[in-house]
């Protein structure tokens, strides 16, 4: 079985990735030592998961991947984008989520999409695997799965948040499901 280090300290990710993936030995970054954090600072989505994977790649010679990921939403322009994990200031779900709920109040347009990029840095190759998946942002909170901006995104073709479908609905369509798998698929080509 081979190893992946999945450079990532986001639990909700973590949890999502791993249920995903058999068959791979999946390392976190506390099984490799590694504790500082991995700054972010550019404006793609790419930039940043490739920032991620190579810091972790040079520190552990590992192969590796890392998402990046975030909700754009239509009536802010693509906001918060690539600041999805700190939009109000601060690494705060509960807060992010109030702050477009309050932006969005009488938007009539609540149009937004959630998108994951993968980078992958495997046997010194750089490969990316991309995933987007569209809805709808509801005016108040509904269920109390998934993570980040779940409780009010409601996927195209359903009724129900991401937080209150179960997770192996949310995998089939989620951003990140379409990511991992296309990463799965290169994988079992190699
Ligand atoms: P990253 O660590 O910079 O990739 O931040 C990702 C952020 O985007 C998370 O902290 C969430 O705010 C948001 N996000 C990405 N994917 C999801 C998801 O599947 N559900 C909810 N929020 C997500």
């Amino acid at each position: 079985m081979y190893q992946l280090v999945i450079a990532s300290n986001n639990e909700g990710k973590i949890r999502e990735i791993k249920s995903m993936i058999e068959d791979i030995e999946l390392l976190s970054l506390k099984d490799i030592g590694f504790t500082a954090e991995i700054p972010e600072p550019y404006h793609t989505f790419e930039e940043n998961a490739l920032t991620k994977a190579s810091a972790i790649h040079q520190f552990s010679g590992k192969n590796v991947f890392a998402d990046d990921s975030g909700l754009c939403v239509k009536a802010l322009h693509g906001s918060p984008g690539v600041d999805s994990a700190h939009y109000c200031g601060e690494r705060d779900d509960e807060k992010n989520l109030q702050k477009i709920l309050d932006e969005l109040k009488g938007a009539d347009d609540r149009s937004a999409f959630y998108k994951a990029v993968i980078c992958l840095i495997w046997n010194e190759e750089v490969y990316y695997f991309e995933g987007i998946c569209e809805g709808e942002l509801i005016e108040e909170k509904r269920g109390a799965g998934g993570f980040g901006y779940d409780p009010i995104f409601i996927p195209k073709g359903y009724e129900q948040t991401f937080g209150e479908l179960p997770l192996a609905i949310k995998n089939q369509i989620s951003h990140r499901g379409k990511a991992v798998r296309k990463m799965i698929a290169f994988l079992n080509e190699q």
